[in-house]
C-alpha cells in the first residue's frame, strides 16, 4: 500500500459468532490497518463491574444504572499487542482470557443495553478512527459509531453454524459447552443485541451483507479483500 493511498474507515458488524473479528483481524493485517475489537471493550466493561458488584456482594447492582454510571469514570481500557496480536488490558491488568468467558460475555450483552455505557465507549471508539486506517468490528460500528465510514460490512451466518463455531471455541479454551445451551445463549444473545432501546444492531442501510454460512475462511477473506480494493479505488 503506498503511503499516498487514502485510509478509509472499515466498519464491520455482526451477529455474535459469526466470525467478525476474524475477518476484521484478516483485513487489518493484509492492508496494515489498525484493527479495533469494541465488543473487547464492553466484556472489560462488564469484567469491571461484575467484580465491583461482587466485592459490595449485591450482584444486582449491575441492573442499578445510576450505580454503573457512576462506576465509568473509574475504567481504563487500552489494547496491548502481545506477539502478532493484541490483548486488551483493564486499569493496566491484561484481562484477554478473563473476558472471553460465555459468562462474561452475557453479562456485556447486559450492560451493553445501558446508555451510558454506550456512550462511554463509542467516545473511545470515534477518538481511536480520527487518523482513519482502522478496521473496527462491533453492533453499532456502520450506524453510530461511524455513520460516515467508507465501506459497512454486515456479517452474517445460520444460527447453527454459529452455535458450532462458538462451541468449538468454547472446547478450545478448556471449557465444557452443551451444544443445546450454546445455540440458546447465543439466541438470547441476539434478541438482547436486537431488541435493546440504545443502539440495537441493525444494519445499516449501505452495508454490504456477507453471510459466511457456506463459504470458506478463504473464499471470504478473498471476498473481503475485493470489496476493500474496490472501495479503495473509489476513493
Ligand atoms: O462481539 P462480542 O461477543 O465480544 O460482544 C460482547 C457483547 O458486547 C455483545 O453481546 C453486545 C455488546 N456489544 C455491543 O453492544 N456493541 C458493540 N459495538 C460491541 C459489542
Amino acid at each position: 500500500m503506498s503511503d499516498k493511498q487514502k485510509k478509509i474507515i472499515v466498519a464491520i458488524d455482526g451477529y455474535s459468532s459469526c466470525g467478525k473479528s476474524t475477518i476484521a483481524k484478516q483485513l487489518a493485517r493484509a492492508v496494515g490497518y489498525t484493527y479495533v475489537d469494541t465488543g473487547a471493550m464492553y466484556r472489560a466493561v462488564a469484567l469491571f463491574l461484575s467484580r465491583k458488584a461482587q466485592e459490595a456482594g449485591k450482584a444486582e447492582l449491575l441492573n442499578d444504572t445510576e450505580w454503573v454510571e457512576r462506576q465509568l469514570p473509574a475504567i481504563s481500557i487500552r489494547f496491548v499487542r502481545v506477539g502478532d496480536g493484541q490483548h486488551v488490558t483493564l486499569n493496566g491488568e491484561d484481562v484477554e482470557a478473563q473476558i472471553r468467558t460465555l459468562e462474561i460475555g452475557n453479562r456485556a450483552s447486559q450492560v451493553s443495553t445501558i446508555g451510558a455505557v454506550r456512550r462511554f465507549l463509542v467516545a473511545q471508539q470515534q477518538a481511536m478512527g480520527n487518523d482513519k486506517g482502522i478496521v473496527m468490528d462491533g453492533r453499532d460500528i456502520g450506524t453510530v459509531v461511524f455513520p460516515d465510514a467508507e465501506l459497512k460490512l454486515f456479517l452474517t451466518a445460520s444460527p447453527e453454524v454459529r452455535a458450532q463455531r462458538r462451541f468449538l471455541e468454547l472446547q478450545e479454551k478448556g471449557e465444557q459447552p452443551v451444544f443445546e445451551e450454546v445455540l440458546r445463549d447465543l439466541g438470547e444473545r441476539d434478541y438482547r443485541d436486537t431488541h435493546r432501546q440504545e443502539s440495537p444492531l441493525r444494519k445499516a442501510d449501505d452495508a454490504i451483507e456477507v453471510d459466511n454460512s457456506n463459504l470458506t475462511r478463504e473464499q471470504q477473506t478473498q471476498h473481503i479483500l475485493d470489496l476493500f480494493n474496490k472501495c479503495i479505488a473509489q476513493q
